[in-house]
């Protein structure tokens, strides 16, 4: 049975983290891990996705970046919005729902996280449906806008709210 978690990165984890890939056809979806660890800063915050079937085996199958300064980049959305960036899943972890339960496990955790945030945006590719089918099954919304910039294409805009339900 499928156990999945969500960590912040810590040091004890970085080499493993840093061995994460995807598949060669997939890079322009997302950059190398090498390049995402460097977006590490204060604002821009590493994380982990782990498989926890074995409670003394606990696996590191994916990863995500939050940015907490994500209004910087875009305009469609504010301050108090996280931007989800970088988001994978190692290639010989893909296809086993662990994409889909990562996501599912978002809105939880990053109000866990980042009490505060209001909304959590990101960008898909145009190209890149599957990965936009495995947002919205997470409860992301299309908001049906494009992003025209980066090197690969336009994008969807997709939206979770992370306050529903909260007085
Ligand atoms: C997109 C990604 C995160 C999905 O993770 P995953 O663990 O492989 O996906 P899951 O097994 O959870 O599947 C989620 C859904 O996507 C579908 N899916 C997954 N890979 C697919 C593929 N290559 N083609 C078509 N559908 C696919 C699954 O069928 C599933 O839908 P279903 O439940 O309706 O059957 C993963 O493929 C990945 O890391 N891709 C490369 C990086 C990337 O594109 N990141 C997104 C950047 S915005």
């Amino acid at each position: 049975m499928m156990n999945l978690g969500l960590q912040p990165l810590k040091d004890k984890n970085y080499t493993a983290a840093s061995q994460l890939n995807v598949y060669q056809e997939q890079v322009g979806f997302v950059e190398t891990i090498n390049t995402i660890l460097g977006y590490i800063d204060k604002k821009t915050h590493g994380h982990i996705i782990i498989n926890k079937e074995e409670p003394d085996n606990e696996e590191i199958v994916g990863f995500f970046l939050i940015d907490t300064n994500y209004s910087r980049i875009y305009d469609f959305c504010s301050n108090h919005d996280l931007g989800l960036r970088s988001f994978f899943i190692d290639k010989n972890h893909q296809g086993h729902g662990y994409g889909k339960g990562a996501v599912k496990l978002l809105s939880d955790y990053l109000l866990n996280q980042y009490a505060t945030a209001s909304s959590v945006y990101l960008t898909v590719n145009c190209k890149n449906p599957s990965a936009k089918h495995c947002y919205e099954q997470g409860g992301f919304i299309d908001t049906g806008e494009l992003y025209f910039g980066g090197d690969f294409g336009p994008q969807h805009i997709m939206k979770l709210s992370l306050n529903i339900g909260l007085a």
